[in-house]
């Protein structure tokens, strides 16, 4: 899949740069998330981890607090790296779809591997705001 207004490369990077600032002492994989907001602003986000293990949060759900806490809440697509290319778990999926259901997934490995999904193939007949709305 491909969409003209996502610079696949330039997201990527900064989810990248993102990927170095992650605090995982306890995993060691580190996560780098950098979301491209409709107004082109990007915004990244890493794992930070705790001595609590289960109050670890993901990278693209730091990204998206990062994001809501700028003012954005719409977004085009998401860049997700680890140093073997994986896709966002099944939380970060649902937290995405909230604010993009429509959103592209960008997954890279650290040696510059690159796979593109839709949101919606990772997460199909998402549970979302139009589900409570119809009450
Ligand atoms: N992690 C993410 O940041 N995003 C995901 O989508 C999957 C997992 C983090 C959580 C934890 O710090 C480490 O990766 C190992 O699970």
């Amino acid at each position: 899949m491909s969409d003209p207004q996502v610079d696949f490369a330039e997201l990527q990077q900064a989810a990248e740069q993102a990927q170095k600032m992650a605090y995982a002492p306890y995993s060691k994989f580190a996560v780098g998330a950098a979301l491209l907001a409709a107004d082109g602003t990007i915004y990244a986000g890493c794992n930070v981890e705790n001595a609590s293990y289960g109050l670890t949060i993901c990278a693209e759900r730091n990204a998206i607090a990062h994001a809501v806490l700028c003012g954005a809440k719409q977004f085009i697509a998401v860049a997700v790296v680890t140093e073997n290319g994986v896709t966002p778990c099944g939380a970060c999926r649902q937290v995405l779809a909230e604010f993009g259901p429509r959103m592209t997934v960008i997954v890279a490995d650290t040696r510059g591997n690159r796979r593109i999904y839709a949101l919606a193939e990772l997460l199909p007949d998402a549970f979302g705001p139009a589900n409570l709305a119809e009450k």
